[in-house]
């Protein structure tokens, strides 16, 4: 990485490229587009898609917000379902009801126009890819793009593909708490070497092959990733494996103990999933554990947790503009009241590891 910065390119030089073909090796996707977030990775996809003002998009309300604004970026609507109790990803059977009866899905409060139905956007939740099989189902029965938001889950396999190769278009992000980081970055893979193009040329301010510097075809972002970020991601990428495996290592020293607990209930590993790739490690208590208050000792005791998710319908701009309320999505928000997130990463010890669960045993059967 260093050598980078004894280059005149911190900026669109060997490293992106570079970075990108490991994606390809990895995925078997034939374009893979770099860029500065995963939610600049998750726009692009959205405006290659067509999406546009009014139209819908089936997705989850049990995600990480950006999947989401993605598509009020550009004016769209996110047309919520439901998600699977055990997993926390989207439910397919009310992904195939909504596709077919969009009506009944609507929010509440639509001001303008509504679209046409365009998209599925499913969320590889905490790093387990979601039924895709499923969700390809119905995005063929109705002609529906699929943009997988692999953001959580890079390296993971759906019956042994890999998560982001199962639509159309799959993002992966790199924040620092991800399974690779970049700082910030993301990465989007396709087969679709047209929507790549698009894309290549709305990272780059609307630069279309053969525009000069001040010349636009379209209208673009700057959503390029930089060359040190690059260079970094390139080093990570050829560690992926050994990446992974520690962060099993670390979520399996959790399982073993915190399975014992009793009211605590540790993650569900779906038979589709053929490799988790642990992203976080998210804990449920049962309904009669109160979440917070137990979140809120451990801080006292140093325990550094965190509720996830908040449901995207309850966020404040989100329940304003199209007037979700509590009560919705009701599995979204049970999940959102049990689940804490533990510390979790793959260079915690297994001494690390027992001291946080004496600390959530202590505190279980102390209330
Ligand atoms: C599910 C999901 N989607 C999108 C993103 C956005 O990625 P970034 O933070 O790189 O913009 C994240 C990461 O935080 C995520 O977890």
């Amino acid at each position: 990485m260093m050598d980078v910065l004894k280059t005149p390119f911190l900026s669109m030089g060997v490293h992106t490229p570079a970075f990108e073909q490991s994606f390809c090796e990895l995925t078997g996707r034939k374009h893979a587009v770099a860029v500065n977030s995963g939610t600049a990775g998750l726009h692009l996809c959205v405006r290659a898609a067509g999406i546009g003002p009014g139209d819908l998009v089936i997705t989850t309300p049990f995600s990480f917000v950006a999947s989401s604004n993605v598509l009020l970026f550009e004016n769209a609507v996110p047309v919520f379902v439901d998600v699977d109790l055990q997993t926390g990803n989207i439910d397919t059977e009310m992904a195939a009801d909504a596709a077919g009866h969009i009506e009944k899905y609507l929010p509440r409060r639509l001001d303008g126009r509504t679209g046409s139905l365009k998209a599925l956007l499913p969320v590889d939740v905490f790093g387990q890819p979601a039924d895709m099989d499923a969700i390809k189902a119905v995005a063929k029965a109705h002609e529906l793009i699929v943009i997988e938001d692999s953001c959580e889950a890079l390296g993971a396999t759906y019956k042994g593909r890999q998560a982001g190769t199962l639509g159309d278009f799959g993002v992966f992000a790199f924040y620092p708490n991800k399974q690779i980081t970049t700082g910030e970055g993301g990465v989007i893979i396709t087969d679709d070497g047209r929507a790549a193009d698009f894309m290549r040329a709305l990272r780059n301010q609307g630069r279309a092959p053969g525009d000069t510097w001040l010349s636009h075809t379209h209208l673009g972002y700057n959503y390029r990733i930089d060359e040190m970020s690059a260079a970094l991601g390139r080093a990570q990428m050829s560690r992926l494996d050994e990446l992974l495996t520690k962060r099993e290592q670390v979520a399996a020293w959790y399982e073993a103990r915190l399975a014992e607990i009793p009211g605590v209930e540790v993650p569900y590993v779906s038979s589709s999933t053929t490799r988790m790739s642990w992203f976080v490690y998210v804990i449920r208590f049962d309904g009669k554990l109160d979440r917070d208050v137990i979140a809120k000792k451990l801080e006292e005791q140093g325990v550094p947790v965190r509720p996830y998710f908040l449901p995207i319908h309850l966020q404040p701009y989100m329940a304003e503009r199209f007037g979700w309320r509590e009560g919705d999505f009701p599995i979204t928000e049970d999940l959102g009241r049990r689940g804490l997130a533990v510390p979790f990463s793959g260079v915690m010890r297994e001494e690390q590891v027992e001291a946080v669960c004496r600390a959530i045993r202590e505190v279980v059967s102390g209330l």
